[in-house]
């Protein structure tokens, strides 16, 4: 199976990663061939630390480096079994990159989008095919987390489903089988618990390093809600509450006004140094 990965940011970069590990062809495509470069530089990087670890032979690194190719060109993608889109978490973007893509890859590809709280459907829908498009939701950081949220859009062909599915295992993740839902599982449930956790913040005055030691040491989370807010991004999370706050209309999904205004200071977390905390 050959693998396109669109969009080699974060997530993309860490799913060109685990499709690599896993023996598969893969092309990653960026705007910029300096960003496609810093990505693969990225992956290089961590599967480099596996081997010093003993977690993986030299050989395989090597090989698993050699097995993926960049390009700024979809056309490249024209010999992809399975595209996985995991570009800006806008609908438009994602709209038009699906319609270029269809027009670029064989009849019978599939086109998966990583999107954390977009409907498929809707971004399906600008396809001609759209049994053809599924969701396949990775967790951040892709290569680490085991999730992957495979999810049915209203059109969504059984084989494709079930293909996308098997490419999750393939892929060394746990699958499981979601519907078009706004969130969809984790999502539904995390995004208004780590909006409440701000919110807490505001509420009681206690310190982003209290808060997280309690919700680390009180509640068994592996890493505390600040914490994980910065590794996701402020702005990946206003988006993604933004989007599930325009379909359900539940004030905790809302983005907290303190988020916003981090997001407005381009205080995003670990990506630009300083969130709730700061990175060196
Ligand atoms: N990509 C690839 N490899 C990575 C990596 C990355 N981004 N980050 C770390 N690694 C590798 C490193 O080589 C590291 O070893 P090194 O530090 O010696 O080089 C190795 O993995 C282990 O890293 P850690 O020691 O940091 O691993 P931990 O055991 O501390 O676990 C964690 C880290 C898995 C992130 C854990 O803290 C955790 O589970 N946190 C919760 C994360 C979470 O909830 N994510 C979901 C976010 S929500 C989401 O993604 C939805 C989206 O729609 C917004």
């Amino acid at each position: 199976m050959r693998v396109g990965v669109v969009g080699l940011g974060a997530m993309g970069a860490g799913i060109a990663q685990l499709a690599v590990e896993a023996g598969l062809e893969t092309v990653g495509r960026e705007v910029e061939l300096e960003r496609a470069e810093a990505a693969r530089g990225t992956i290089a990087h961590f599967l480099a630390r596996k081997v010093e670890q003993g977690r993986l032979e030299q050989q395989a690194r090597d090989d698993a480096v050699g097995r993926l190719g960049i390009t700024t060109d979809l056309a490249d993608l024209a010999d992809c079994d399975v595209v996985i889109e995991a570009a800006f978490e806008d609908l438009d973007v994602k709209r038009e990159l699906f319609r270029e893509l269809e027009q670029v890859v064989r009849a019978d590809a599939i086109l998966a989008t990583n999107t954390s709280a977009l409907s498929v459907t809707e971004i399906a829908s600008a396809l001609e095919r759209p049994e053809r498009a599924v969701g396949m939701h990775f967790f951040n950081p892709a290569p680490l987390m085991p999730l992957v949220e495979i999810v049915r859009a209203e059109r969504t062909a059984d084989d494709v489903f079930e293909t996308a599915f098997a490419l999750g295992s393939t892929l060394g993740k746990t699958p499981i089988r979601c519907s078009d839902t706004p969130g969809f599982v984790v999502n539904r449930v995390l995004i208004p618990l780590l909006n409440d956790c701000v919110r807490v913040l505001d509420e009681t005055g206690v310190t982003p390093e209290d808060l997280d030691a309690g919700m680390k040491h009180g509640a068994g989370w592996p890493m505390g809600p600040c914490a994980l807010l910065d590794l996701v991004g402020a702005d990946v999370h206003v988006h993604a509450s933004e989007a599930l706050y325009a379909k359900l209309r539940e004030p905790r999904m809302a983005p907290p006004p303190r988020l916003v205004r981090m997001l407005a200071a381009g205080k995003l977390g670990r990506k630009t140094g300083e969130g709730f905390y700061r990175y060196d």
